[in-house]
């Protein structure tokens, strides 16, 4: 391995791109490989390229041709994410940041642009954001939060189990998720199709993506005041209570994060599982007495196929070397979450069993570690085991290689998830006994082995009038709304 650097910018000149006849012709300027346009179509196969080319760590250009570094080892991502004296989250730190090349018209502003929250700050103020976040998380209960997942899985399936098909991307995996999160940040009254909707939309980054956004902020605005004005005890009460004392506008941006992050990933997670269930052989294997089990299932998914296929992105503070490259100070660094996992000096072979080992690079890691990741896995464990106990006969419709997936640089995911199974009629779901009034399953459908909560169900929060439909805010250009939202302001 080279330690050779082909960054920062202005050491080497990234203008000029390879004349034709040159085998690096079609490449960047550089002689660099694209990570985005036709180039990029398969993002796996071009990581793969790039380690046979550089090794663990590999130059590449963003839109714009911005360079960047891609780190593609486990090793050396574990060394990315675990070094904060040489690394931050920080975007404000990067030369292409400073220098205009990814400024807000970049086509990636949104996952670069710095905003104030936990995931973009370092030191004492991510001791501060993130400990409030935590502070909130230590009070789920996590029994209670199982058998919601259950119950609200058990609402869903009602809806299509009668007629023997369902697409479980859209109608399952993109409302599962929604339906616990709004459960465990307080708010299960604001759960319906339209807040999945203007979810799934904002986050496509469609043309009414600013109004999306909107449209779920106002309703997380809202939560926050009647949390401030009147305490519960469920988590955005707790977020508020913290002694970090945030404002309200932290609050809800850090509802808005734990919303949008954890909803994105849980529903690919969600999808990816189902699919491994429908399709390995190693876990039909496991319906008839044997190999893989639904948790097992979680865990070779995210290695797989992890939610975010990468993160963008860390920052050099100071000069260093990863991997036997210089990166030096200012240079910007992306966390290969999907080559990691399956980089061949721990995964020499890639169809092997791995048996519920969690050493994937999934949710990061070091000290911006997903805080929620336990439930992540217990919406995915529980759902899909909820779900096929409902729906035992359940198969996937249609060839594997048919299925269509959807990707960019930070994700891939399944378009649809098509299966067929026997009719069947809707069960009866009863009224949970704590948190909120919402339907509760028959005993005999309990997935979890806890024993359901004594606690007695507070009075339900008032829910405010519906919010009107997402109206496009005029007299900015869209992009602008749309890194207005993004930055919080
Ligand atoms: C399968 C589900 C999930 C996956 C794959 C996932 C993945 C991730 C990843 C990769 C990061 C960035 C780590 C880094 O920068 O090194 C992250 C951060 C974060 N996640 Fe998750 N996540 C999931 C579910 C959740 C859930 C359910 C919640 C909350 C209920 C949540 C809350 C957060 C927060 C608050 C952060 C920022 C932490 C910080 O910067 O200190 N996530 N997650």
């Amino acid at each position: 391995m080279t330690s050779e650097s082909h960054f920062p910018a202005g050491t080497d000149d990234r203008t000029l791109a390879p004349p034709p006849g040159c085998p690096a012709h079609g490449l960047g300027p550089g002689g660099l490989h694209r990570l985005y346009g036709p180039e990029a179509d398969d993002l796996g196969d071009l990581y793969e390229k790039l380690r046979q080319e550089h090794g663990a760590v590999a130059p590449v250009l963003l839109h714009n041709d911005v360079p960047i570094w891609v780190v593609l080892g486990h090793a050396e991502n574990l060394h990315l994410v675990s070094t904060p004296t040489h690394f931050s989250r920080d975007s404000r730190l990067w030369k292409a940041v400073q220098d205009g090349t990814a400024g807000p018209d970049h086509p990636l502003a949104p996952h670069i642009a710095w905003q104030p929250i936990c995931s973009h700050a370092e030191g004492d103020e991510h001791l501060r954001l993130r400990g409030a976040v935590m502070g909130a998380m230590s009070t789920i209960n996590h029994r209670t939060i199982r058998r919601h997942i259950n119950r609200a899985t058990q609402l869903l399936v009602n809806r299509f189990c009668e007629k023997g098909r369902a697409d479980l991307v859209s109608q399952f995996a993109e409302h599962l998720p929604m339906a616990v999160l709004c459960e465990i940040l307080g708010m299960p009254d604001e759960y319906d199709d339209r807040l999945v909707q203007a979810t799934r939309d904002l986050l496509r980054g469609t043309e009414t993506a600013i109004a999306s956004n909107e449209y779920v902020m106002n309703i997380l605005i809202r939560h926050t005041a009647r949390r401030r004005a009147e305490t519960t005890g469920d988590f955005t009460s707790v977020l508020i209570n913290h002694p970090a004392q945030l404002t309200d506008d932290e609050v809800s941006q850090h509802l808005r994060l734990v919303l949008l992050a954890a909803y994105e990933a849980t529903a690919n997670l969600l999808a990816n599982v189902l699919r491994v269930v429908l399709t390995d052989p190693r876990f039909r294997a496991q319906l008839n007495g044997g190999q893989m089990t639904v948790p097992q299932a979680v865990e070779q998914s995210l290695w797989d196929e992890p939610p975010f296929s990468a993160v963008l992105g860390y920052f050099a503070k100071q000069d260093t070397e990863v991997g036997g490259r210089q990166i030096r100070r200012g240079d910007g660094l992306i966390l290969g979450i999907a080559p990691g996992n399956i980089d061949p000096k721990v995964r020499p072979d890639l169809k092997a069993n791995m048996m519920g080992n969690r050493a994937h690079l999934a949710f990061g890691g070091g000290p911006h570690e997903c805080p929620g990741q336990d439930i992540g896995r217990a919406i995915a464990d529980v759902g899909v085991e909820a779900l096929l106990i409902r729906l035992p006969d359940v198969e996937l419709e249609g060839d594997e290689d048919e299925l269509r997936w959807r990707s960019s640089m930070s994700s891939r995911h399944l378009v649809e998830l098509p299966v067929y199974f026997a009719p069947q009629a809707p069960q009866d779901v009863e009224d949970v006994p704590s948190i909120n009034p919402l339907p509760r399953q028959r005993p005999s459908l309990e997935v979890t082995t806890d024993e359901p909560a004594a606690a007695p169900a507070p009075a339900p929060v008032a829910s405010p009038a519906p919010p009107a439909a997402p109206e496009p805010v005029r007299g900015l250009g869209a992009w602008q709304r749309f890194l207005r939202w993004w930055r919080g302001y």
